[in-house]
C-alpha cells in the first residue's frame, strides 16, 4: 500500500499554527488504467494537490487526507472475479466522486445499478449528447466530441442517479454517457475527459473542482517553491549536495533550486560526459552551469567507463558491457549504474563518505510513475526503468539520501519553476534530452527480429493502404505504450506521395487495426530513390552501441537539429530527436537508416507527432533527407515517424 504521508496535507506556519491551511487534495484510486498519470496532471494543473493511491485504500484512511476522489479507469470488467474493487465506504464518507470509464462502473455496481457487456464496443472519438444543467458540464455546449474506450456499459443506474449524457444508438439502445448525483456530489462518464482527444476534457474537470468540489486552486506553484526550499534547508543541514547534471530542463531546475535553498558551498555539481551526449553538449551544458552560479563544478569524462560498463541484476546475473547489450532495460539500467559509481567516486575523490552527503537528481513525478515507484504510484506497471530509478539509486534513496525536489512535478510545472527561479529562457525552454541520451536512440539488435507469417504480414498491411502507397515492416522492433504496459513490436515504412492528413490517418490506424505493428514512418528520402522497394527485408546490420554508431548518430541528429534551428521550427516542436535503426533496406554501401522524429506535448506522457505541412514543412523534411543521406556514405533510408503516443512512446528504445 501506498503511503500517503509523502505530501504534507498542511502547510504549517510555524509562527501562526490558527492560519493553517488545508491543502485541496483529490485521491486518485488507480484501477490500472494507462492514463491515471494524465487525470494526475490534469488536476494539479488546476493547483490542486492529488495523493495517486491503490483503488482498494481504505475509508478510513482517505478520510483526513482527501476532500474529494476520482476513480480511474482500468482494463478490467468489473462484475469479473478478481476486478479491482475499491472500499464501499469511500461513497460514505461525503465526498465529491468522479468515477471514469471502469470507475463509472464500479461506481454504478458498488452502489447498486448494473454493469453488463455492451453489444457494441466504443474504441475512439465518439460524439455524446451531455445535459448542461450537471455541474461537471457546466457552461458547455449539449453536443461533445469525446474519447471512449470500452466494452462494458452501465444498464441500470443506481437509486438517486440521474443521466447526464449519452451516445449515440447502437442496434436502437443509447448508451448512458454520463450520470450523476447531484445531491451526494456524484458523477461519472464513461468517457476519458483527462485526454486531448476529449475536446473540453479540462473544462469538465475544471468544473469537478470548483463546481462539484468548491475548490479554490490553494495548491499554487509559489508556495510549493517556498516549502520546498525549506524543506531543503532543514533536510540537509550541514551536509554537502551532489547534484548531477545532465544539462537537461530538469537537473539544472534542481542545481537551481540547491543553490537558492544552499548557496555554492554546499553544493558539489557534477556533470558525466557519458560519450552518448549529442554535439559539443557538454561543453554547452558546463558554461550555462558556471553562468548559473555553481563554484563547485567538475566534469568527468566517462564515455570508457559506459562503453565498458557492466552491472549486476539483483539475481546476481552480470550484464553488460553496455558496448554488446542490446537489451533497453538492460542499457537503462547499466547507464544508470555507471552514474552512480562515478558520482560515488567523485563524492569519495573529495575525501568525504558516500553515506554521509546527498545525492540530487531531476527525477520528475511522471518518471517515477512511469517507472512504477511505490512512493507515487499505486500500482506497479512499469512502462520503462528510469535511468534514475535504478535499485542502486533506490537503496541510497531508502537511506534517506537522495533529494529530489522535482519529485513532486510534471515538466511543465519545472519549467515554471525554472521561471520563478530567474533562470533564461534559452535554459527553461530546453527540449528534454533523456539522461541516456544518445544510447537509447542506437537501435541496437544482432539478428533480425521477425515473428510469424511475413506474407500474411504483408498482405494485411497492403490492404489497408491506398494504391499510392507501399508499405514494407522492418525486422527491428521499438518500444511503444499500449494498453497499460508496454509493448515492442515492429515499424512500418510507407513509402511513395500522399497527403499529410492521409499519411496520419494511417498513421492512427495501423497500430489499431495491425497488432504485430506499434510505429508507422514515412520514407523522407531513400539512397537509390529509384530502387524498387523490396518485398520483404530479412537482413539487419548488426549494431551495438560503440563510440562509432554513438558518432554516427550525433552526426545526423546535429544535422537535424542545425536545419529545424535554421527554420525557426525548434521552439514550436516539443521533442525533436533522430533515431539509428540497423536496417539498409536496399544495401549496397548503406549499412543503417535514420528515423526523424518531432512531437508537440506539454507533459510527455501522451504526445502528437508533429503535423506534416502544419508542423513542419514536407518540403523540409525532404530536403533534409537528401542533404542526410549526401553526407552520411553509410546512410539508406530516412525516415519520418507518424506514431502519437501512444501507441508508441517519445523515445524507440
Ligand atoms: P518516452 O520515450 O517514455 O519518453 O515517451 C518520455 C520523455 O522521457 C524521456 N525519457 C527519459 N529521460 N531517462 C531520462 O532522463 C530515461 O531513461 C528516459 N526515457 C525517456 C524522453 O526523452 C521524453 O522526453
Amino acid at each position: 500500500m501506498v503511503s500517503l504521508t509523502s505530501t504534507p496535507q498542511e502547510r504549517v506556519p510555524t509562527a501562526q499554527p490558527e492560519q493553517a491551511v488545508v491543502v485541496e487534495t483529490v485521491a486518485i484510486l488507480d484501477c490500472g488504467a494507462q492514463y491515471t498519470k494524465v487525470i494526475d496532471r490534469r488536476i494539479r494543473q488546476n493547483n490542486v494537490n492529488t495523493l495517486l493511491v491503490a483503488v482498494d485504500t481504505p475509508a478510513a484512511e482517505l478520510k483526513s487526507k482527501v476532500q474529494a476522489i476520482i476513480l480511474s479507469g482500468g482494463p478490467n470488467s468489473v462484475y469479473d472475479d478478481h476486478s479491482p474493487q475499491c472500499d464501499p465506504a469511500i461513497f460514505e464518507l461525503g465526498i465529491p466522486i468522479l468515477g471514469i470509464c471502469y470507475g463509472m462502473q464500479l461506481m454504478a455496481q458498488t452502489l447498486g445499478g448494473t454493469v453488463a457487456k455492451g453489444s457494441t464496443q466504443e474504441y475512439g472519438e465518439t460524439t455524446i449528447t451531455i445535459d448542461p444543467d450537471v455541474s461537471l458540464f457546466a457552461d458547455l455546449d449539449a453536443v461533445q466530441s469525446v474519447l471512449m474506450s470500452h466494452g462494458d456499459k452501465v444498464t441500470q443506474m443506481p437509486e438517486g442517479f440521474r443521466a447526464a449524457g449519452s451516445s449515440p444508438a447502437h442496434e436502437g439502445h443509447e448508451i448512458l454517457a454520463a450520470m450523476a448525483d447531484d445531491e451526494r456530489g456524484f458523477v461519472a462518464v464513461q468517457f476519458h475527459p483527462e485526454v486531448e482527444l476529449t475536446q473540453h476534457g479540462d473544462a469538465m474537470l475544471a468544473n469537478f473542482l470548483t463546481h462539484t468540489c468548491g475548490f479554490t486552486g490553494n495548491f499554487q506553484l509559489d508556495h510549493r517553491l517556498d516549502d520546498l526550499i525549506d524543506d531543503l534547508r532543514a533536510k540537509v543541514g550541514d551536509r554537502n549536495v551532489f547534484v548531477l547534471v545532465s544539462g537537461g530542463v530538469d537537473s539544472t531546475v534542481t542545481a537551481a533550486l540547491l543553490l537558492k535553498a544552499l548557496g555554492p558551498e554546499k553544493v558539489f555539481a557534477v556533470h558525466i560526459d557519458s560519450g552518448l551526449m549529442r554535439h559539443n553538449e557538454s561543453d554547452g551544458v558546463c558554461e550555462a552551469l558556471k553562468a548559473l552560479g555553481l563554484t563547485h563544478l567538475r566534469r568527468i569524462n566517462a564515455s570508457d567507463d559506459f562503453f565498458n560498463g557492466t552491472t549486476t541484476l539483483e539475481d546476481g546475473t552480470v550484464i553488460g558491457p553496455l558496448c554488446k547489450t542490446t537489451n533497453p532495460e538492460h542499457k537503462r539500467r547499466i547507464i544508470g549504474d555507471v552514474f552512480y559509481h562515478l558520482i560515488t567516486q567523485a563524492v569519495n575523490d573529495l575525501g568525504i563518505d558516500i553515506d554521509d552527503a546527498f545525492i540530487a537528481q531531476g527525477t520528475l513525478r511522471p518518471d517515477l510513475i512511469e517507472s512504477g515507484n511505490r512512493d507515487v504510484s499505486a500500482t506497479a506497471h512499469i512502462i520503462k526503468t528510469h535511468h534514475n530509478d535504478v535499485p542502486l539509486i533506490q537503496a541510497h534513496r531508502e537511506k534517506g539520501l537522495i533529494l529530489e525536489p522535482n519529485r513532486d512535478w510534471h515538466k511543465d510545472e519545472v519549467r515554471q519553476v525554472g521561471r520563478l527561479l530567474g533562470l533564461p529562457a534559452d535554459l527553461v525552454d530546453r527540449q528534454p534530452f533523456p539522461g541516456p541520451g544518445l544510447g537509447i536512440r542506437v537501435l541496437c539488435a544482432t539478428q533480425p527480429y521477425m515473428q510469424g507469417d511475413e506474407a500474411e504480414l504483408q498482405q494485411h498491411i497492403n490492404a489497408v493502404l491506398p494504391n499510392t502507397l507501399q508499405g514494407i515492416t522492418f525486422p527491428v522492433q521499438s518500444v511503444g505504450v499500449q494498453g497499460d504496459g508496454r509493448s515492442y513490436k515492429r515499424l512500418v515504412a510507407l513509402v511513395g506521395e500522399e497527403t499529410p492528413e492521409t499519411l496520419q490517418a494511417l498513421a492512427r490506424r495501423i497500430p489499431n487495426e495491425i497488432h504485430e505493428l506499434n510505429r508507422v514512418c514515412w520514407r523522407l528520402a531513400a539512397r537509390n530513390e529509384n530502387a524498387p522497394v523490396p518485398n520483404i527485408i530479412s537482413t539487419i546490420t548488426p549494431t551495438l552501441l560503440t563510440p562509432q554508431s554513438a558518432a554516427m548518430l550525433r552526426s545526423v541528429d546535429d544535422a537535424v537539429t542545425q536545419a529545424f534551428r535554421q527554420a525557426g521550427l525548434l521552439g514550436s516542436i516539443s521533442q525533436l530527436l533522430a533515431v539509428l535503426l540497423p536496417v539498409a533496406p536496399h544495401g549496397g554501401e548503406a549499412t543503417h537508416s535514420v528515423v526523424i522524429r518531432g512531437v508537440i506535448t506539454s507533459d510527455y506522457m501522451t504526445a502528437r507527432p508533429a503535423r506534416l505541412d502544419s508542423d513542419v514543412p514536407v518540403t523540409l523534411l525532404k530536403q533534409l533527407g537528401q542533404d542526410l543521406v549526401a553526407t552520411h556514405p553509410w546512410l539508406d533510408w530516412v525516415l519520418w515517424d507518424l506514431t502519437g503516443k501512444p501507441p508508441a512512446t517519445v523515445e524507440w528504445e
